[in-house]
């Protein structure tokens, strides 16, 4: 027997996907958001990133939650409707199934290819869970598909994906989780820890150039999908850790003056100048409980590896910011 499987779409349409990436190639610097790398080609690669021997993030959240399992299954209770916000290829959601068995499995991501081959090859996998998938944004306001019972709410929030997010959205995000969760809500949530430049530098420039591939792959997607002519030959990967900013910067950069048209819009681009493609703020585990906090949450244990290169927390949220408790 098969898992059963529900698929809700809430994915942008392409028109505004094509405002977002035309405002942001407007602006000094220029920008592009970071949750556009991830069409089918740009999941893919991300995949083969978290494999590289320099990236040591995905490997390092992988044994802490495989350590702690039985303890982190007894913080987010079974039966509970288990949200995974950017769950990717579901791949770490596997180690929590292992030792907990929710209700109900929402799994939340913007690449709706690669959400349904991850949902449905979880729902072989493990035939007595529910999935209800969501290809949505989490990064505005977002909904979650209905659910027959009214079940407690946990949130498992991985890859330190939160870090994509300036300090103060990254708030906002916390707290539009926690009005989902409702007061009691738990949420378990990876965050890469500050750590030397060098570790750091080469965990985002590794030397199988896959995340170079990754940066450049989002021209080819707005080249495809935006009717753009972005030649990738004359772009190059940049990235490295900002220490002022205290989080890893990428970058594309011109490798020289050129021009080219997205959607119609001709895009003009000096020599040196660069597109700003992804942050990745780094947080030591005060700073991050210090955010939690803010946010209306009440930070409950924390796991680090023995080499400080990564942190796992758990969290309830405490609702009841502004004096109201928020419950939906
Ligand atoms: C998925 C946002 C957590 O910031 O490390 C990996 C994305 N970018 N290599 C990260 C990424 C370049 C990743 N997150």
């Amino acid at each position: 027997m098969n898992g059963r499987i529900h698929f809700f779409d809430y994915h942008p349409p392409v028109a505004d996907i094509r405002e977002e990436v035309l405002a942001g190639l407007s602006r000094r610097p220029k920008r592009v958001a970071p949750k556009y790398f991830y069409d089918q080609r740009g999941s893919q690669l991300f995949d083969a990133i978290t494999e590289a021997p320099e990236y040591y993030p995905t490997r390092t959240e992988v044994d802490i939650l495989e350590s702690n399992g039985s303890q982190i299954a007894d913080f987010l209770g079974n039966d509970c409707m288990l949200m995974e916000l950017g769950s990717g290829s579901s791949r770490k959601i596997r180690v929590l199934l292992d030792a907990l068995q929710p209700a109900a499995y929402v799994p939340l991501d913007i690449s709706r290819s690669h959400l349904l081959d991850a949902a449905t090859s979880l729902a072989q996998d493990y035939p007595e869970l529910e999935v209800y998938a969501a290809c949505t944004d989490y990064s505005s306001d977002f909904e979650l598909p209905e659910l027959p019972a009214d079940l407690p709410r946990a949130a498992f929030f991985p890859g330190s994906s939160i870090g994509n997010f300036e300090p103060e959205e990254a708030g906002q995000l916390l707290k539009r989780v926690g009005r989902h969760l409702g007061e009691g809500g738990k949420l378990l949530i990876g965050v890469d820890l500050k750590k030397d430049k060098a570790k750091l530098d080469a965990a985002y420039n590794d030397a199988g150039n896959v995340t170079a591939a990754f940066n450049l792959n989002l021209l080819e997607r707005i080249n495809r999908e935006l009717e753009a002519d972005f030649r990738l030959e004359c772009f190059e990967h940049l990235a490295f850790f900002n220490e002022d900013a205290g989080r890893v910067e990428m970058h594309l950069r011109s490798t020289r003056e050129q021009q080219v048209s997205v959607a119609g819009q001709p895009i003009r681009f000096a020599e040196g100048e660069s597109l700003h493609t992804e942050n990745s703020y780094k947080y030591s585990v005060e700073e991050f409980q210090a955010l939690a906090e803010d946010s209306g949450y009440q930070a409950e244990t924390v796991w680090t590896d023995e080499g400080q290169l990564f942190s796992v927390h758990c969290l309830r949220y405490r609702g009841g910011l502004n004096g109201k408790s928020m419950h939906n």
